[in-house]
Order: C-alpha cells, then sequence, then structure tokens
C-alpha cells in the first residue's frame, strides 16, 4: 500500500525528485512510521497558491511599541469562497512580532472581537502580569497595554489567546501568529536571515473545509478538530518558490490537535537548528521532526536548482496523528543564489542540569480533562515554586495522547521512560508530547520575576483538554516564602466564563 494520501505518479516523482528506483522505494519505505493512514481518503493535492508570508511587524519609538487589533473578518481559504475568520491586523492571524533581546516593549492590543479575551506570549519569559493568561482578560472592544524587557534568546516563539473555556474557539477562529527573537550571537551565525525569502515562517494548521470554503468546528470526539486540509499561514495547496540553496523553515504547530512528523516526500535529510526555546548547540541531522501542538522547531533544508519536493506530514499509530497528508511544495527556480554551510556549531544553550537533592513535583495528566485528580480553578494555586530554583518535573500520562506546556519557563527533557529523548527534542524547550501511557522526567529552570498573587499555567495544548480542564496554576515568589504564600487568589474580573454561545 502507498502511503502517501497525496498523489504523484511514479514518472512525475521521479523527474521532480531525479533519484533512481531505490530512492523511490526508500522514500516510501520512510513515510509510513505507524498505521499508515488507514482511516483516511486517498486525496489529490496539487500546490496551486503562493504561500502567504504573514507581514512582518517591528516595534516603533522609544518604547518599542507593537499595536495590535484583533477583529472578525473574512478569508477564502478555497478560491473565492468566503468564511467568517478572526486575526491580527487583518482577517486570519498576525504578523510575525520581531523583536530583539534586552530591548523593552511595549504592546498594545485592541480587542474588537464580539467577545473578552486574552493574548499570551507562548514562550517568553516575563513576569505574569504580562503573560496574557487567563487573569489578564481584555473586554470584547477593550484595551489592554502591557511590555516586557526581552530576556528570551534567539527563538521561535508565539502568540494566541488563552481564555478560560474558550482558547480552542478563539485560536480555531485565527487569532495567532508567531515571535521572531533576535540577540548578538544570531547575527554572527551564516544562517539564512532574509524574512520571506529564505527564512520562512511556517504556521501548520489542519482544518476541515467544505467545498463551500465553510470550516468545520469539533470533528472529533475527545481531541475536537482534527482536519484532513492542511493550512500553512493560512494558504490551503501551498507552494513556496525557492530562490537559495538553503532555507530556513521556521515550523510551528498552531493546531488545536494534531500531531505532525515534518519530512519531506523524498525523504530527504535536513540540519535542526533550533527548538521551541532556541538555537542548539549544534545541528542535528534528520529526515523527520516531530511537532505536537505550540512546538517550534527551526529546520534547514537544500535544495538543488530547478527542482519540485513536496513537505509533508507522515502518518503515526496516534488518533493525532493519523494519514499522510502534503503540507506544501518547495520549487526552486532554475538557478540558485549559493549560501553557505550550517555552522558546525551554533551556541545554544546546554542542558539544564539539575542540582542534586532538586525537588520532583509529580503530574498525572488524567482523562481529558484533570491533573491530579482536579480541574482548573482560576482561584486555586496548586504549587508555589521558589525564584530561580531548577527542579525536576515528571509527567505521567495514563490514557489518550496529550502534551504538557508551562509557561515563563525553559526545560530540558530529562527521559521518557527512563530513555533518552528523540534526537530532535534535546534542545531547550517549553512544550512536550507525551503519549499515552508513557512519562516523561524534565529538568525546569524557572525564573527570578515573583508575584505572590498572580499565577502562570501549566496545562495540556490540546486546546479542548486545555478547554476542558486539564491545566494548573503556579505561583513563583521569593525563596523562603513558599510556605506563607496564600492557596487562593481571587478570580480574574471581566473574564470570559465557560463556553461560548
Ligand atoms: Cu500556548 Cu498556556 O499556552
Ligand atoms: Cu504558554
Ligand atoms: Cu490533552
Amino acid at each position: 500500500m502507498i502511503c502517501n494520501d497525496y498523489i504523484m505518479d511514479r514518472r512525475t516523482f521521479l523527474r521532480l525528485t531525479g533519484v533512481g528506483a531505490g530512492g523511490v522505494l526508500g522514500a516510501l519505505a520512510g513515510c509510513g512510521s505507524g498505521s499508515g493512514g488507514q482511516n483516511t481518503p486517498v486525496r489529490d493535492w496539487s500546490a496551486e497558491n503562493p504561500l502567504r508570508i504573514p507581514p512582518e511587524l517591528r516595534s516603533y519609538g522609544p518604547d518599542h511599541a507593537y499595536d495590535l487589533e484583533l477583529r472578525p473578518g473574512r478569508t477564502a481559504f478555497r478560491a473565492d469562497r468566503q468564511t467568517p475568520t478572526w486575526g491580527v491586523n487583518g482577517s486570519y492571524l498576525g504578523p510575525t512580532l520581531r523583536m530583539q533581546q534586552g530591548d523593552h516593549i511595549t504592546v498594545n492590543v485592541q480587542n474588537n472581537l464580539p467577545e473578552a479575551t486574552t493574548l499570551h506570549w507562548h514562550g517568553m519569559r516575563l513576569p505574569a502580569a504580562a503573560d496574557g493568561g487567563p487573569h489578564q482578560p481584555i473586554p470584547a472592544i477593550g484595551r489592554w497595554q502591557t511590555g516586557w524587557e526581552v530576556v528570551n534568546a534567539a527563538s521561535t516563539c508565539w502568540y494566541h489567546p488563552h481564555p478560560h473555556g474558550a482558547t480552542a474557539q478563539h485560536v480555531f477562529r485565527g487569532v495567532a501568529g508567531m515571535i521572531i527573537i533576535d540577540d548578538d550571537d544570531t547575527r554572527r551565525l551564516t544562517l539564512p536571515r532574509d524574512y520571506g525569502v529564505d527564512d520562512i515562517p511556517v504556521i501548520l494548521q489542519d482544518r476541515s473545509i467544505d467545498g463551500g470554503g465553510q470550516v468545520q468546528w469539533e470533528t472529533e470526539s475527545n481531541f475536537g478538530q482534527l482536519g484532513t486540509d492542511m493550512l500553512v499561514n493560512g494558504t490551503m495547496n501551498a507552494y513556496l518558490d525557492v530562490t537559495t540553496r538553503r532555507v530556513r523553515l521556521r515550523l510551528l504547530n498552531a493546531s488545536n490537535a494534531r500531531l505532525y512528523h515534518v519530512g519531506f516526500a523524498d525523504g530527504r535529510h535536513f540540519a535542526l537548528i533550533a527548538g521551541d526555546d532556541g538555537l542548539l548547540p549544534a545541528p542535528v541531522e534528520l529526515d523527520r521532526v516531530t511537532l505536537g501542538p505550540a512546538e517550534r522547531a527551526d529546520i534547514v533544508v537544500t535544495c538543488a536548482p530547478g527542482e519540485r519536493v513536496i513537505m509533508d506530514t507522515a502518518a503515526g499509530d496516534e488518533r493525532i496523528d493519523e494519514g499522510t497528508y502534503a503540507l506544501m511544495e518547495l520549487r526552486a527556480t532554475a538557478t540558485l543564489k549559493d549560501t553557505p554551510d550550517v555552522p558546525t556549531r551554533l551556541g545554544g544553550a546546554p542542558p539544564i542540569v539539575p542540582p542534586a537533592g532538586a525537588r520532583v513535583r509529580h503530574f498525572e495528566l488524567q482523562g481529558h480533562d484533570a491533573i491530579n485528580g482536579q480541574e482548573m480553578d482560576l482561584t486555586r494555586i496548586d504549587e508555589v515554586v521558589p525564584a530561580s530554583a531548577v527542579e525536576i518535573w515528571e509527567v505521567e500520562n495514563d490514557v489518550y495522547s496529550h502534551n504538557f506546556h508551562i509557561h515563563g519557563v525553559s526545560f530540558t527533557i530529562l527521559d521518557r521512560d527512563g530513555e533518552a529523548p528523540h534526537a530532535w527534542e534535546t534542545g531547550r524547550k517549553d512544550t512536550v508530547h507525551v503519549p499515552e501511557k508513557s512519562s516523561v522526567r524534565l529538568a525546569v529552570q524557572f525564573s527570578s520575576f515573583v508575584d505572590p498573587t498572580l499565577p502562570y499555567m501549566y496545562h495540556c495544548h490540546i486546546l479542548r483538554h486545555e478547554d476542558a480542564g486539564m491545566m494548573g496554576q503556579f505561583l513563583v515568589v521569593e525563596p523562603g516564602t513558599e510556605a506563607v504564600t496564600p492557596r487562593s487568589i481571587p478570580a480574574p474580573s471581566g473574564s470570559h466564563s465557560g463556553h461560548p454561545s
């Protein structure tokens, strides 16, 4: 059985990739690690639309300010068939915020949506008051100004709503965007850096879009949203014109539930250069990289003049990675601008090593809506952590696929069921995939921002699970004050409660 769900006849495949029969067999053998898309129909796929590149938004003025407007609009995913969507400074998704380590930035958020929401800066280390979680609601037709000093090193982060109980719906409608952070070190590295030319945002989302262009909501019991139409930066059937020999793809899984195994149809290798929380110490050569919701990976892929190759996601054996799908086609021009090799050292942060006697906390993900026997409660503080601590967090999962994200930290995966983590997840991270009946141990570096009354969140980033209550809250406090810190706080005023009607 052919495991690719999109159709490409063998001759085209040979011509486009320039490989012999052995290469084809090799590529096919490599593409279906699990169920091989058993439940998904064979899909016709051809590249039709140029990849949309979200505009880059740089800060302005002495305040390094950004103006973001959340607004309803209409978007055509299929030809000219419009559907209602939400976006940031546009009708779907938002601009890429470009920032610099060390900047003191200000963000002005105007919420022109018909509902209260929030805007969270996923992956950024900042004070809890600026985090944009459920405790910082922005009323409908309301405004929120926040700001912080950018302490993160060069990396790819993102922003998305985080209203209590309605995150899945708000992200699904289209409120999300990328954040790219630069620092002095990355400017010295010879990596592709021309935004939209050889340094490309690749925001992955799955939707089910009917022939009339309408987007289906709640397509899957338990996981909520799993679509069979793949959007890259909001583009269906996307192609990217490649004009340089090497191109950097900043992969961001902004899907509600889907797990991707990203690679290329011809099985070519690429260099993984960064994970969630920035550059790796050295590049890792791979032919697939797995990304659960909210995870990021920067890869550098090499193209030959004139070739075309499809980037795809391979099927796995969890329900959230059913089916092999084309994501987009890379189309190299007849002549390519030469680019330097990927440096052999990237200078990313080394793994976090927990000190002897580090505090260990245990989290059990239960069903689809609870952690350690409890559903999320905005007024309950689950954990209190001393500032700047390094702790070991053990996350155990009995049933269904989940993942685990912690706000405002950086972590290293120590092990998975006692074994070394996968090659693609050895860098510093903030979100980890946790398959059914497995456990992971994380070495977590907490930040130094203290606030005894405003918590950060930890949760499953499958958004339906997050909304259903698979989330908890922790405070970061002055070391020594843990025992006297109150374990209950007031609910935010003006917050959105429950599910949208
Ligand atoms: Cu992507 Cu709690 O966030
Ligand atoms: Cu987050
Ligand atoms: Cu989950």
